[in-house]
């Protein structure tokens, strides 16, 4: 059972207001990108985003990705065989350098600014053929939340046999994880376990494994 309460993350303090979180500056070193004082992304989790990217892109075609953060699923989506690259990022200066990525990038890149909740809705049914989602918990009600409430979205936005991954933060399915995906009408789903080497000082992940997700619409 999630204890939202004991969290690591809860050490740190949260936005009040979610709209915040699209002015806030952003701080990038080698190691991570920090947002309001959180470490929303860290580079040991690149062999993680190498294996979401390539579950996304399984199908090809059009490929959706929500949370550009430091660019490195970005970069692997890329590496893959695809037709269009879609991504949705809500904060300012993120977007920016998310901007210099699409510039530069294989495929035809659709840059899409602001909350994935203000955007996604102007995509028709089954628009896509993969989507790999992976934003960040802004304010403290969403701390477990974040992923989930994008599960019903997904189902819509996919194509039928169409594949979604995303940043899990879990070693297998649970018992929440799975009502959540079958609430959101997926029935199909497996995982694969990913090798990875956070540092002990983490605030998010602790394991040395790490479960890339692998749903599909039936
Ligand atoms: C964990 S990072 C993504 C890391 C990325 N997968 C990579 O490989 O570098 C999360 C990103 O999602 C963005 N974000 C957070 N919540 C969002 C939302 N609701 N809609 C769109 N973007 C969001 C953050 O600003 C941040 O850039």
């Amino acid at each position: 059972m999630f204890d939202k309460e004991s969290h690591p993350l809860t050490k740190l303090s949260f936005l009040k207001q979610r709209e915040r979180w699209k002015t806030e500056d952003i701080h990038v070193n080698d190691f991570q990108l920090e947002i309001a004082g959180h470490p929303v992304m860290e580079t040991w989790e690149e062999p993680y985003m190498k294996k979401l990217a390539e579950i996304a892109t399984t199908n090809g075609g059009r490929v959706l990705e929500v949370g550009f953060g430091l660019g490195i699923a970005a970069s692997y989506i890329q590496e893959n065989s695809i037709k269009e690259h879609h991504i949705i990022e809500a904060n300012n200066q993120v977007f920016e350098r998310m901007k210099s990525f699409a510039k530069f990038a294989k495929y035809r890149t659709i840059l899409h600014s602001g909350f994935w909740e203000e955007i996604s809705s102007n995509f028709e049914d089954e628009f896509f053929d993969g989507i790999l989602f992976d934003t960040y918990p802004i304010i403290f009600e969403e701390l477990h939340t974040a992923r989930f409430s994008f599960f019903s979205e997904a189902y819509r936005l996919l194509k039928v046999g169409g594949v979604f991954t995303h940043y899990s933060g879990e070693l297998e399915f649970t018992d929440e994880y799975v009502e959540c995906l079958c609430q959101a009408r997926f029935k199909k789903f497996s995982s694969q376990s990913v090798l990875v080497n956070p540092p002990r000082d983490c605030l998010y992940w602790r394991s040395n494994r790490i479960m890339a997700p692998v749903i599909i619409k039936t």
